[in-house]
């Protein structure tokens, strides 16, 4: 799992150099603390899942916690539209579980198709959806909600609840906490597809 603050340098450069050049599609500085992975893990219930999406991987501190606490048959589909990002993570995760997809998390149905699962078990999202575009936010919520198998969860962590008004339509009222020891802040939304 990350260590926060001991992130390898080039790593946090990589992230500060394509949040400065992408503001909108990354909105935060800094990639998560360790504190706040591990409770994103903690919420996921991810050893009961086999089937996992993670959309918004960056640098991949959070997705690097995820396979720490996955069963050894599940598998994980990592979706970004950062091609570094994409790049770096295919670089420097060698886990068979992880399958690094550049693509854009409107498209998760080929995505998905494309590893021939039908549905996710349990979808994650660190995308920024406070700073992106109304409508792309809103065909994002849509694709996440139709791709994510009845009985399944969806959780996201954001500072700003926009994605809440996304995401309460679809899937009812979450269940939610915040982690304190990041920054900035942020707050864990949980949602269970009925
Ligand atoms: C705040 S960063 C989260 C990085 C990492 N998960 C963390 O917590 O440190 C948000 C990520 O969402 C990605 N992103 C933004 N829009 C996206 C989209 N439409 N589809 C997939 N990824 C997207 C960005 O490229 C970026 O990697």
């Amino acid at each position: 799992m990350s260590k926060g603050s001991k992130l390898p340098l080039n790593e946090s450069l990589l992230f500060l150099k394509n949040a400065a050049l992408n503001p909108k599609q990354i909105a935060y500085v800094f990639p998560s603390t360790r504190w706040l992975i591990r409770a994103i893990a903690d919420s996921s219930q991810l050893q009961s899942a086999k089937h996992i999406v993670e959309l918004g991987p960056g640098t991949g501190g959070t997705t690097k916690g995820f396979l720490s606490q996955m069963t050894e048959d599940a598998e994980l589909i990592a979706v970004d539209i950062n091609k570094d990002f994409i790049a770096y993570l295919k670089k420097t995760i060698s886990d068979k579980r992880l399958s690094p997809v550049l693509n854009g998390a409107q498209n998760l149905k080929e995505i998905i198709a494309n590893k021939g699962w039908d549905h996710a078990d349990i979808i994650i999202s660190g995308i920024p959806f406070s700073t992106l575009p109304k409508t792309v936010a809103k065909e994002i919520m849509q694709s996440i909600y139709d791709n994510t198998k009845p009985g399944g969860l969806f959780v996201a962590y954001q500072f700003r609840d926009r994605v809440g008004q996304l995401a309460t339509p679809l899937f009812g009222q979450a269940t939610t906490c915040w982690v304190f020891k990041n920054f900035p802040p942020m707050q864990i939304f949980i949602w269970k597809k009925s």
